[in-house]
């Protein structure tokens, strides 16, 4: 039987590289999406629903029909999440609720649910769960004034890893926390205005590269 794959994010840059990686190995996809219309670059092994990430309801129902045709999820990436600085909000309090549900609730509830649904085959899934190296900024990172809602809650994705590490229920868990990876989002983000400086994103790795890189690791 092929392998398994549940991949978040799927429709955006680093999701997008595992989803691509992964079907070239032969795995067999399982996408939760907000919009089908945007997995295009896939060549069609794959099933996906549209839910909404952050609710738990609609990964329960989603995970009880994926468990009615297959007992187990060989590996889960959470790369669903999003990439922005507070003066991209309203008020920082707005930036700070929104980025914790795209970054950190997508991800709990991802997992809350394969507990729910999954939890006595999870022994048999590897679990990689995209955080960023900006859960290591401290008060006297330069840029952390406009940071405050993505650190914050990438602070709380990487010490929910570290936790789940510490409870063995998964086969493995792997706490990825990237620097710069050049996707779509990445690039916009990290522009003259935010960072002060205009990067060269030739010398920055790539989505693919990145991902090769992980995946290499897990073997
Ligand atoms: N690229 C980097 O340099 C870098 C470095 C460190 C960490 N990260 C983190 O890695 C994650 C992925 O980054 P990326 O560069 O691949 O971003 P991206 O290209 O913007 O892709 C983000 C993906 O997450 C989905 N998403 C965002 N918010 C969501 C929500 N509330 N509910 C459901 N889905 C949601 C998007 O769905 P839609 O297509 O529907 O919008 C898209 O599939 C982000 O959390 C980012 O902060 C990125």
């Amino acid at each position: 039987m092929k392998k398994t794959a549940l991949i978040t994010g799927a429709t955006g840059g680093i999701g997008g590289a595992f989803a691509k990686a992964l079907e070239e190995q032969g795995y067999e996809l399982i996408l939760p999406v907000r919009n089908i219309a945007k997995l295009s670059q896939l060549s069609g092994n794959f099933f996906a629903k549209q839910i909404d990430l952050e609710s738990l309801d609609s990964f329960i129902s989603f995970f009880n029909e994926i468990k009615s045709v297959r007992r187990h999820i060989d590996l889960v990436v959470l790369s669903a999440g999003r990439f922005a600085w507070d003066n991209e909000f309203e008020t920082q309090e707005i930036a700070i609720e929104e980025l914790d549900k795209a970054n950190f609730q997508t991800k709990k509830v991802a997992v809350a649910s394969l507990r729910e649904v999954f939890g006595d085959t999870l022994n048999q899934t590897t679990i990689i769960i995209i955080s960023s190296h900006a859960a290591h900024f401290d008060e006297n990172h330069p840029f952390r004034a406009g940071e405050e809602g993505y650190v914050r809650s990438m602070i709380k994705v990487s010490e929910f890893a570290k936790r789940l590490d510490k409870e063995n229920l998964f086969k493995k868990v792997i706490l990825e926390e990237p620097g710069r990876v050049g996707t779509e989002s990445a690039k916009s983000s990290f522009n003259a205005q935010t960072i002060g400086e205009d990067l060269n994103w030739e010398q920055e790795m790539s989505p693919e590269t990145y991902v090769q890189n992980v995946l290499s690791n897990i073997a």
